[in-house]
Parts: C-alpha cells; structure tokens; sequence
C-alpha cells in the first residue's frame, strides 16, 4: 500500500486540521457543565463519518450520551470490522499547570515528538486515535480499497465508565455483529518500537465518606477527645498495604492469575529503562509491590491508588478546625480473573470493619469492569503485527497494559468477538494530566497502519 503513504502525505495539513477543529470541542463528560459540548462533539464526529464515506451513519440517543453510530457495508458476506473509540474526554484540570488551554490546540516540538506533537485534550485520548480510523476509512473509500465492511460506535461516556454502552450494546447485537473489534485507545513502547496491547486491567472505583462529630468543631475544645474523621481516614487508607506494599483486604488476591516464570521472562523482554523511566517522572526511585518489577507492577498486578481525598479546611491561611466528615477516592485496578464487583464488596467490608467506634464508615461503589487479556494467536493479532511490520519495519510486541476500558470484556461476552487494541499514543503523552499531546508522526502512522490491518485481516479470513 505505497498509495496510503503517498495520501497521508498528500492531505495531511488538512487531516491535523479537522482534527484540531474536533478538539476545539470541550467534551469532558465528567462535568455537566460541558453537556452541550459533548452532544456538539456527537453531531461532529457523525459528520466526519458521512463526509469519510459511510453508507449510514446515526446518532443513537441513550439514557446518558449519545452513540454514534456508522456503517459501510459492501457485501454482507465479506467480514466485518467494528471500529470502537470515545469522543468524550477528561476534565482539564488543573488548568494552570498547561503551557496552552486545553482545549484551543497547538502543536510543539517536544524531546520525543521532534515533528510536533497537537496539545488538548482529547488529542491522545481518544479523539485523536479514533480519528486516525475516520480518515483511514476515507482513505479506503477514495482509493476503492476497503477490503470488507466496516461499522463504527463512538461513545460518549467512556471516562465515565460506559454506562450508556452497556446498555446500547445488550439492546443492539445484531445491528453491532461483527467479526473482530478494533480499538485505538492505549499506546505504544515507543515511536522506534510498536507493541499491541494483550491486556487491560479491570476497575472497581469507590468512594468513602468518614463522618465523626455531627458538625465542624474547634480543635482547641475538642481536639484529643473525639475522632477526626481526617486523621482515621489517613489511618485505614494506610493500613490498606502492608510494608511490602502488598494489599491488605482479606481474599483480595484469591482470583489473581498468576503468571508463570517463564511468561515473566518473555514479559522482560521488552525493552524498558529504569534510569529513564524515574528521569521522565523526576522520581529518585520507584515504589511498590514487593517481588515484582516496574513493568510487572503496572500491569499484571492489582493495585489499590486513592486519587483524591479532601475534607476540613483547606483554604487560604490557618482554621483550627475538626471537621465533621473526610472523603477519598479509591480505585483498585484489577487483573484477569478478579470479579470487579466482588472485589467491591470485599473492600466495602473491610473498610466498614477497620473503622474505629468513634467514626461512621460509607462505601459508595461508582463503577468498574474486568480486565481482559486477548491471544496472540488470533487472526486479528496477526493482522495487526503484520500491519505493524509493514509501517514500522519491526515487529510489534505483545503487551498488557495497566490502564483500563472495561467495556472490551463486555464486548467478548455479549458480542462473542475478540478486540485488537492497536494503541498510536505513548505513556509520555500525558493522558488525563496537563499538556496531553498525540505526536503528528504517531497519528500520521496510525492512518497509514490501520488500512493494512483491514487488508490483513480480510487476507487471513479466507
Ligand atoms: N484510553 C484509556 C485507557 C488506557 C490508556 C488503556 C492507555 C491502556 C493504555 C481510557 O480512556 C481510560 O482512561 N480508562 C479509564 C477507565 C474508565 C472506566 C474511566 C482508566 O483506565 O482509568
Ligand atoms: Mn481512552
Ligand atoms: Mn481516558
């Protein structure tokens, strides 16, 4: 496929462009106040897809976000690929550490992007990967290429934890039947080497609620006598792990796939360097489970991370306060064989069981999914590592990935078909921080690989 490569070159101010104007679009689907904005992105992308060359495209109204929905069907006994991405995106916070507002996009060179890499958010995750598949389709309907059908379902509440999918999925098997899915929403090892990812951690997201006296007291009068609800919740967060950072919540590890030495071996394989990795995060060492390394750490173990706490006074100058009730976030990811909501159910038990007299303990579960981990010796692998051969002129290699999108497993257990995760971004892209970026070289390569994957995959059917 010369002719990819001659095409990207050929519209690829025009490609960076319209994907700026998507990103222009706030859609952060964590914040009501940005409602309009998702919907606007909605109606964007469906418009993307018709001018792209679907037959049909829809906007499918659920009880939360709409799905888009799009289709080109070519001969009904041809397979057929069901592209998956996300148009929604995380809240920008905290602005001030962006070097540009979030969401007006601007490309910079950085030490690893040399070609520039579109700063906003969404760039990465996921409306610039999604969008590598939009003008992948194009591509293949100008050149009369595409090998086979194809249908597409962009979501609107993926940060959210797909309720709305869930839900459209049960009710839609026949119309979103398909013969693989493919998804562009992880990452890479790194621009000189693709990897494709094999595994996805599950989630269960919870939040407590510590309450102590029924309203803020002085902390002269009453502080020594009654509990704080901050310093207790503080306490049993960190009784959570154990000194050798091992989970301390009774049957957490029960269901736990433990892999064998000799995956492990294959696992280290892949290139990784410690030094860098702690200069890229300016760490003067790494941290965690006991027995395992970094790259085993953040991927084939459960972990359990409290991503925000808050409660008391936290403003401008000193208030000598005990406040009434303390918060935390908390997540716990997940690996294969681990049930999302049991795994729920044992944290709240231990949680509420931990809690001193002086403190009344909620858990409220908000979302989770399992993890997933996909073989390598499908067709649908195989296309993509040819596909990746092809563009990078390396193999790709197999990867589990720490990060999460439940909504793969569901895929498998409702629509019986295997996804590929053919990830363009990289770790230091910045998803959900500041500064997000997506190279102009990665999304370049993600429009070029994915019509290869099509053709592959269309090849190895027959
Ligand atoms: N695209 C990410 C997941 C991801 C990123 C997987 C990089 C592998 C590599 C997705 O948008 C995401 O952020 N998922 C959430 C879970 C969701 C339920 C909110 C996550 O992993 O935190
Ligand atoms: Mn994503
Ligand atoms: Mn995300």
């Amino acid at each position: 496929m010369e002719n990819i490569k001659s095409y990207v070159q050929q519209h690829k101010d025009r490609f960076i462009n319209e994907l700026i104007e998507l990103l222009k679009i706030p859609s952060v689907s964590a914040d009501t106040a940005y409602s309009q904005d998702v919907i606007d992105t909605s109606e964007a992308v469906k418009v993307s897809l018709e001018k792209a060359g679907c037959d049909f495209v829809e906007i499918c109204d659920t009880p939360g976000y709409p799905i888009v929905y799009g289709e080109k069907i070519i001969d009904k006994s041809l397979p057929t690929v069901l592209v998956y991405g996300h148009y929604d995106v995380q809240p920008p916070d905290p602005l001030e550490l962006w070097t540009s507002p979030p969401f007006e996009p601007v490309i910079k060179k950085t030490e690893i992007h040399p070609e520039g890499a579109i700063f906003a958010r969404g760039s990465c995750d996921d409306k610039g990967q999604m969008f590598m598949h939009v003008k992948a389709l194009e591509y293949m309907v100008q050149s009369n290429t595409l090998p086979c059908n194809v249908k597409f379902m962009i979501e609107g509440e993926e940060e959210v934890g797909s309720k709305s999918l869930s839900w459209f999925v049960e009710r839609n098997q026949e119309k979103l039947k398909n013969d693989v899915i493919l998804i562009s929403d992880t990452g890479m090892i790194s621009n000189q080497q693709p990897s494709i990812t094999t595994g996805l951690r599950g989630l269960s997201y919870v939040e407590v609620e510590v309450t102590g006296p029924n309203r803020d007291l002085h902390s002269g009068l009453y502080g020594g006598a009654v509990a704080n609800p901050i310093n207790i919740l503080a306490k049993m967060i960190a009784s959570l792990h154990d000194d050798d950072n091992h989970i301390t919540i009774p049957g957490f590890y029960d269901k736990v796939q433990e892999l064998s030495l000799e995956e492990r071996a294959e696992m280290a394989k892949a290139p990784f360097n410690l030094d860098d990795y702690k200069k890229a995060l300016d760490l003067k060492d790494v941290y965690g489970e006991k027995g395992y390394v970094t790259n085993e750490r953040n991927s084939i173990r459960p972990t359990l991370d409290v991503n925000g706490i808050w409660g008391g006074y936290t403003g401008e100058g000193a208030k000598t306060v005990i406040a009434s009730k303390a918060f935390a976030k908390i997540s716990m990811r997940l690996v294969p064989n681990q049930d999302w909501e049991e795994i729920t159910e044992l944290f709240t038990k231990h949680f509420i069981s931990i809690a001193p007299a002086g403190v009344t303990v909620k858990v409220k579960p908000h979302h989770g999914g399992q993890g997933y981990v996909t073989p390598i010796d499908s067709i649908g692998y195989k296309a993509a590592n040819m596909a990746y051969t092809e563009t990078f002129g390396i193999p790709a290699i197999p990867v589990r990935s720490g990060g999460s999108i439940p909504i793969v497993a569901l895929f498998e257990k409702e629509l019986k078909s295997k996804t590929i995760l053919m990830g363009f971004g990289l770790d230091s892209d910045a998803i959900h921080s500041p500064n997000e970026h997506f190279g102009i070289f990665n999304y370049l390569k993600g429009i070029e690989t994915i019509p290869l994957f099509y053709k592959y995959f269309v090849e190895l059917s027959k």
